[in-house]
């Protein structure tokens, strides 16, 4: 069971880690916050989408296991989930602990965590203790509309949407210029499954973390750079700490693109 610790001196001086573990359904804005908090409170954000993205861009055996899967919209197996995950927290870049986006997705990766799926060889503490999980909520209307005005780069997977937030030059990456390209998951009929899928398997976490931890509620309709605000003072409140970038939400995201 997870043990939130409501009182933290200053993050400078953070003495456990803390992971938030963003949820919400496909579209939510879970990437686009988890980035954005990632900056603020100057923690790794670990994406375990863009890191099996990473890896199914190998010709390999798993790699092309794994594009048939997510192009399909499907959960992969946790054996490759929890070794994709354990390789990245083998680094030690997460002292003052980490944004979790994308994991867990099923009750059964959320008891992992809390037996110890996250302890390293580089904290003393298993990083599962102190956690607090955000759930963006949009409407089934919104999500339709994000996904399919999505674009990512192709290069460093900068995320973009041809309305609410398009690149500098048309179909090119304001960061390295790469070519603009579609997810192969974010067709409308992968994009149903998905949501059927987090209906299912993902949403039940929600109802686990309301009642084992603390669950913040946000409502992920906003503009982002609200979502972002109400996300750092409320986490602020609850866990007592001050995040260094706080103040300056709205220019940590002109910085972001
Ligand atoms: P993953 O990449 O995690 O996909 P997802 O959970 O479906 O979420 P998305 O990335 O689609 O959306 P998001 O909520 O991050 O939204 P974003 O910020 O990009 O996982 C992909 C696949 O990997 C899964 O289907 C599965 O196959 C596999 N997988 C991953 N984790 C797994 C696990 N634990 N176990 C098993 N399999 C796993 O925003 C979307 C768009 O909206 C963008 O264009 C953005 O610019 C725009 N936008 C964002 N916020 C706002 C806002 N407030 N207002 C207006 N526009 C906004």
């Amino acid at each position: 069971m997870h043990r939130l610790v409501f009182r933290f001196p200053e993050m400078d001086e953070q003495p456990t880690p803390i992971v938030i573990v963003v949820l919400g359904p496909p579209g939510a804005g879970k990437g686009t916050q988890s980035s954005l908090l990632a900056d603020l409170m100057r923690v790794p954000h670990i994406s375990i989408g863009a890191l099996l993205r990473s890896y199914a861009r190998d010709d390999s055996k798993v790699g092309l296991r794994l594009r048939a899967m997510m192009a399909l919209g499907q959960l992969v197996p946790d054996t490759l989930v929890l070794e994709v995950l354990a390789t990245r927290i083998s680094e030690p870049d997460y002292a003052r602990g980490l944004i979790l986006d994308g994991f867990p997705r099923t009750l059964g990766q959320a008891e992992l965590l809390e037996r110890g799926l996250l302890k390293s060889p580089f904290q003393a503490n298993n990083l599962g203790d102190n956690l607090v999980a955000l759930h963006l909520r949009v409407q089934r209307s919104t999500i339709v509309g994000r996904l399919s005005g999505r674009r990512i780069c192709s290069r460093c997977s900068a995320t973009y949407h041809l309305e609410t937030q398009p690149p500098r030059v048309n179909g090119e990456c304001d960061f390295d210029g790469s070519a603009l390209t579609v997810r192969e998951d974010d067709r409308k009929a992968t994009v149903l499954k998905r949501l059927h899928i987090y209906e299912q398997e993902t949403a039940p976490i929600l109802r686990h973390y309301t009642e084992n931890a603390s669950l913040l509620e946000v409502d992920g309709e906003q503009p982002k750079e609200n979502i972002a605000h109400e996300i750092v003072t409320a986490i602020q409140g609850m866990l007592r700490i001050s995040i260094a970038g706080a103040k300056n939400v709205q220019s940590t995201l002109e910085d972001n693109g």
